[in-house]
């Protein structure tokens, strides 16, 4: 008792000496005095230091502490603020960003990669104006998924891989102004987003979602929705039931990873529609049947072409081709004709229950790339 009385006693003397100090320094701008506050208050609850980046957070020169920024805000051209913070490595310790970041009414980029920050992410950032880069990955921040930063018109940068976040993905996040989001390594789980229709296009050119408990089938208007793509990684999470031939629309893939889900169905042939394709992983799912030769004739990019532990049982001429030049992976498979497959009973009792995707019959159309009944390149193949 009388330990908390005599701690509140210097707390409040302590703060009274910083108020004082704090008045005694002279800014180079006014917006510097106000985080001034803000930032000793965070630099106390720092528990762990082992750069000593902190050592430099001391007087009134904000903008030369270390991972501190400064520049002209927007709305006033001759002010100086404190615009971007980076974090990046620093290995800091606390207990929250609360009370810090949304107290920076100036900020525009917030990188905070590599710390061990922990809590959740307050509301109260959804009022930061010009935020356009939020980076808060490889921490072990944990709760919700930020809902704060949904509709928040200037973020285009939202990266919180790596850290213990759970719960669904608001689906409003896909349609606001992002043109990158990384949001694998949490324990999110939930569908993928389902109603990324047309009309409510996506910006996002860089999205991760590998890692995570994401359940459910992979949406038939997703590819489309978000064709512009790069890399569509959505390996290890929980996925369910069959590719659908839409996947198609993926047509700046480079990468196409949905490695280690569990998913079925034949492969569909509108996967050689991903011209762009270096590395395709399939491997670890219950995908069964024929190896498209369309696929292995077509994506002739392919550097990495991964089907290893599925149930494929027929692999064709091209796609032989590939397999000699180290191209694709068919280990653990049902072809048994090649070495290092499954046994004939392993391959026998999953064949013995009756398999059916639907839209089974668009799976041997090349669309969205080809039409129906186009001939392909590989049509003249015996
Ligand atoms: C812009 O910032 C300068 C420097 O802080 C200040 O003196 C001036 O009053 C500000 N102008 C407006 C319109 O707020
Ligand atoms: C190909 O990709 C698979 C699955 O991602 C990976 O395990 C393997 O190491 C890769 N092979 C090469 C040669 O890069």
């Amino acid at each position: 008792m009388m330990n908390s009385i005599f701690a509140k006693l210097l707390f409040s003397t302590l703060c009274m000496i910083f108020v004082l100090k704090a008045e005694s320094l002279v800014f180079a701008d006014q917006r510097l005095s106000i985080v001034y506050p803000v930032i000793q208050k965070f630099k106390s609850l720092i528990t762990s230091d082992p750069l000593g980046v902190t050592k430099t957070w001391i007087g009134s020169d904000i903008c030369n502490y270390k991972g501190f920024y400064c520049d002209h805000p927007p709305d006033n051209n001759s002010a100086i603020a404190l615009a971007s913070i980076d974090f990046n490595g620093f290995h800091l310790s606390a207990p929250t960003l609360n009370g810090f970041i949304d107290n920076l009414p100036d900020i525009a980029l917030f990188h905070a990669n590599s710390n061990n920050f922990i809590g959740t992410i307050t509301s109260q950032i959804t009022k930061l104006p010009y935020l356009y880069e939020l980076d808060l990955s490889n921490n072990q921040f944990s709760g919700a998924f930020p809902i704060a930063v949904l509709g928040m018109k200037s973020l285009t940068f939202l990266d919180i891989r790596f850290n213990f976040f759970s719960g669904g993905v608001p689906q409003q996040i896909f349609t606001q102004n992002l043109e990158v989001l990384f949001i694998n390594n949490n324990l999110l789980t939930q569908n993928l987003p389902e109603n990324l229709g047309i009309s409510s296009s996506t910006h996002i050119f860089l999205l991760t979602l590998a890692n995570n408990k994401f359940m459910g089938p992979i949406p038939r208007n997703l590819p489309k929705a978000l064709s512009s793509l790069s890399e569509v990684v959505l390996l290890n999470n929980e996925l369910t039931g069959c590719l659908p031939h839409e996947i198609g629309y993926f047509q700046e893939a480079i990468v196409f990873d949905v490695g280690n889900n569990q998913l079925t169905g034949p492969l569909p042939f509108s996967l050689s529609c991903l011209e762009k394709v270096e590395v395709v992983n399939l491997a670890s799912n219950m995908f069964y049947g024929m190896v498209p030769e369309v696929v292995c004739a077509e994506l002739v990019n392919l550097v990495n072409f991964s089907l290893s532990d599925n149930y494929f049982t027929h692999v064709g001429p091209f796609c032989r081709m590939l397999i000699q030049r180290g191209v694709l992976d068919v280990g653990k498979n049902c072809i048994h004709d090649l070495p290092f497959q499954r046994s004939m009973e392993e391959c026998a009792q999953f064949y013995a229950q009756p398999r059916m995707c639907p839209f089974m019959w668009f799976h041997s159309f090349i669309l969205p790339c080809k039409f129906p009944f186009q001939k392909s390149s590989v049509s003249s193949i015996p």
